[in-house]
């Protein structure tokens, strides 16, 4: 087995990863026993399917639902009451709830919380703040998954940078999504642009596998590392891309009283994007996109900034 960073069969010179790394796993050739053995994961029947896109159109909504209350002053307890209620008044399942012990409904994570942050009465939103608001819905047995970072008010330039920056890391990871890639490539996308941007992509939280269960098959890596190397993108599969996006270095903390809140261990800021999506026989489809994002034709729409 010839890894990703060593130099090329061919003799190039080029490491495989730069040469014909994507060439042989996109074709399954073996050039003597240098091809990589790819992981398959079985796809989504057509039935998955739409149910998979039911579940992203509902979950778009809920986004779209609670945008216009992410304003200062509000608290993310009230966030999630809200949350809640649109969920279960649809006739949903709030997939937070009670998942692993988490106690709430939604995900709320403020400026240095890199993800799983508690809502709490007493975590008013001010301006100058970001927040991450991110949602999952159980609809009809399938989970969609997604967020967005807003930002409250006036924020300070690098907080937008950092916003902005965690948008495109996003659109670039679907982008990269071709059947008969590796999965690597969603990684690839994403870490160089937002390293050349002085941000750092966090490493110990990734995206995943998602439809009957939260989290299933395998991690979508948002960081260049071996061990996705592979796996291999069918049409078919669904996962969500989430890149965690830092202002500072990429390490994190995990808060020891809740159980829950990571945050960055040098305390930068940090900001995230998420869409479940569904790979196509040419790319992909983002199945949670808002009816705001369709009306607009784009996959984010940031403070009037689209991302086509
Ligand atoms: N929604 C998060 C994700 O993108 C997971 C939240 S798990 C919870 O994977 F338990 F904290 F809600
Ligand atoms: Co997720
Ligand atoms: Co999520």
């Amino acid at each position: 087995m010839i890894n990703r960073n060593d130099p090329c069969w061919c003799g190039s010179g080029k490491k495989y990863k730069r040469c014909h790394f994507f060439e042989d796993a996109a074709s399954g050739k073996k050039n003597g026993s240098t091809a990589p053995r790819m992981k398959e994961f079985p796809p989504k029947t057509m039935k998955e399917m739409q149910g998979m896109q039911r579940a992203g159109v509902f979950n778009g909504e809920l986004i779209d639902f609670i945008r216009p209350y992410i304003k200062a002053g509000i608290s993310t307890e009230e966030i999630n009451t809200f949350i809640h209620r649109y969920t279960i008044d649809h006739g949903h399942i709030p997939a937070c709830l009670g998942y692993h012990g988490y106690p709430k409904s939604v995900c709320t994570s403020i400026n240095n919380v890199v993800c799983h942050g508690i809502p709490s009465k007493d975590a008013l939103l001010h301006d100058g703040d970001i927040v991450n608001i991110d949602c999952t819905t159980i609809v009809n047995g399938y989970f969609a998954d997604s967020s967005e970072t807003f930002m409250i008010g006036s924020v300070s330039a690098e907080a937008r940078h950092l916003v902005m920056v965690s948008a495109e890391a996003l659109i670039r990871g679907i982008d990269a999504v071709k059947p008969g890639l590796p999965l690597a490539a969603i990684a690839e996308a994403i870490e160089p642009f937002v390293l050349s941007q002085g941000c750092s992509v966090v490493h110990q939280y990734t995206g995943h596998g998602i439809g009957k269960k939260f989290h299933e098959s395998f991690s979508v890596y948002h960081h260049i590392d071996r061990e996705c190397d592979n796996v291999v993108l069918r049409p078919g599969m669904t996962f969500t891309i989430e890149p965690m996006i830092n202002l500072g270095g990429w390490p994190v903390t995990l808060d020891e009283n809740d159980g829950w809140t990571v945050r960055t261990a040098d305390g930068s800021l940090s900001s995230q994007f998420e869409h479940t999506i569904l790979v196509t026989a040419d790319g992909s489809e983002t199945l949670t996109r808002t009816p705001s994002q369709i009306a607009a034709g784009v996959r984010l729409l940031v403070d009037g900034t689209a991302f086509v």
